[in-house]
């Protein structure tokens, strides 16, 4: 299988095929314009491969999902959010000695130049935390002006990732009218941030292991996902060489629209929504199936997994045994559970195989661990931060990289003479 055949107005073309080391397959299109005179007409690219990548693969029919090859499932179990940062940005599981000075560094760069203070303050009060993320991030490139030095580009890489989780921090104290907590160097990644959530500065609060093992877990499972929608804004944006700050803000952009990252948030308003209903999760199980009905089960669909989302199941479990462990009894647990028997039983969803995703039980968690629901998508993006990074990377390294320009067909006017304004 090294050529595919194209016939095109009676002309034949033949066009290389890829394999890739998992036997996916492709129809190299590279010079298919210039041999044909024709484009690849594929709206919302769910046939096109915009790269070749090494970071993640996702078998949507298996259930797979691997970061650097290693099953997500090993990794949510044995390692944690710093080594799995460091495996997705530099491509191994690091060394002892590797992971020390790699979270030494992490440490050391998560103060925010004091003048950014500034930033928070001139959002009002009610700013939604993913408008200041996206604000915050892009603004980095002010205080650290990106040469295309790799040693000051791998320094930013530490710099953004150390400094997301504070930025985080400060706009969930801001949107609530308290003192920022700073970092503090003697806590890890996951503990630091919870410190900077919850403490307040008229008493210690030691964070406790549960909340801080939870959140290793949530962000390992979000860290990446290849070429989701967000991930490959990070690429588009990095493919016109524009700096890593600016790349990443625009994927926090990208990811905070309902239908991808935003849907964390918009699962707990629908489970509030049915609970507050009378908890009558049949009705809305209907409206889902009713196109006009305007409502969508948030949380359930996606576009690679077409059996399961092996996100969700882990997070399913990890839901039970954190508010067990919180002593929390959620009613909003019950009713997603009983949305996803249905599902799992109903042929509209069974047809469309309609799954719950990674954002159906998550929210739940954060909910338990006290963090309000519109950070949810602030927290999708500290997990999601280094597999953008290690896109972005990727993609800046590729010498096959251009700038990503994609066609069009043209359907609208053919042309016409201009008419004055009188003659209108
Ligand atoms: C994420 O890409 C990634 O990897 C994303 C992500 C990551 O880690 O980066 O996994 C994270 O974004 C997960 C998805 C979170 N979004 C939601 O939960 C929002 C609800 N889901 C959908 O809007 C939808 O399923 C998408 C956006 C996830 C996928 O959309 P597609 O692939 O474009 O599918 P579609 O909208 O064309 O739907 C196909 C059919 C349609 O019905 P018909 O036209 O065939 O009659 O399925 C129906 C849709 O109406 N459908 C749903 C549904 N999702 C799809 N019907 C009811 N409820 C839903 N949730």
């Amino acid at each position: 299988m090294t050529t595919a055949k194209l016939i095109l107005n009676g002309q034949e073309y033949e066009f290389p095929v890829m394999v890739g080391s998992e036997h996916e397959v492709a129809i190299d299109f590279t010079k298919l314009r210039a041999q044909t005179g024709a484009i690849a007409y594929d709206p919302g690219y769910g046939n096109t491969g915009s790269c070749e990548s090494e970071i993640t693969f996702i078998d949507g029919e298996a259930g797979i999902l691997r970061y650097r090859g290693y099953p997500i499932e090993q990794l949510a179990e044995k390692s944690s959010f710093v080594e799995v940062c460091y495996l997705l940005v530099y491509n191994k599981l690091p060394t002892a000695a590797e992971l020390a000075a790699f979270e030494q560094k992490l440490t050391y760069h998560t103060l925010l130049h004091e003048d950014m203070k500034k930033f928070f303050e001139s959002f009002p009060g009610t700013a939604h935390p993913m408008a200041i993320m996206s604000a915050t991030a892009i603004s980095l490139s002010a205080y650290y002006p990106e040469f295309l030095d790799p040693e000051i580009i791998d320094l930013n890489i530490v710099r953004l990732l150390a400094k997301f989780k504070t930025i985080a921090a400060y706009a969930y104290k801001r949107s609530i009218g308290q003192a920022y907590i700073y970092p503090r160097n003697d806590l890890s990644y996951t503990e630091d941030f919870l410190h900077m959530m919850f403490a307040v500065r008229t008493e210690p609060y030691e964070v406790p292991e549960v909340l801080s093992r939870a959140l290793d877990l949530l962000l390992i499972l979000h860290a990446d996902h290849e070429q989701n929608c967000s991930a490959s804004t990070v690429r588009m944006v990095g493919s016109s060489q524009a700096n890593l700050f600016a790349s990443v803000a625009a994927g926090v952009s990208a990811l905070w629209g309902p239908l991808h990252g935003g849907a964390n948030q918009a699962v707990i308003e629908m489970l509030e929504k049915i609970h507050a209903d009378g908890g009558d999760y049949k009705k809305y199980m209907n409206m889902a199936k009713d196109r006009d009905s305007g409502f969508r089960l948030m949380g359930f669909g996606h576009r690679v997994y077409k059996n399961f989302d092996p996100r969700a199941q882990i997070l399913k479990k990890a839901a039970d045994d954190v508010l067990g462990a919180l002593g929390v009894s959620d009613p909003l647990l019950e009713i997603a559970k009983n949305l996803e028997e249905i599902a799992l039983n109903d042929s509209y969803f069974v047809e469309r195989k309609l799954y719950p995703n990674v954002d159906f039980y998550s929210g739940i968690i954060y909910r338990a661990m006290g963090i309000p629901t519109d950070m949810f998508t602030v927290m999708f993006a500290l997990g999601r931060l280094p597999g953008w990074i290690a896109q972005w990377k990727e993609m800046r390294n590729d010498p096959a990289t251009r700038i990503n320009r994609p066609r069009q067909i043209y359907t609208g006017a053919t042309e016409r003479d201009y008419l004055p304004v009188d003659q209108r």
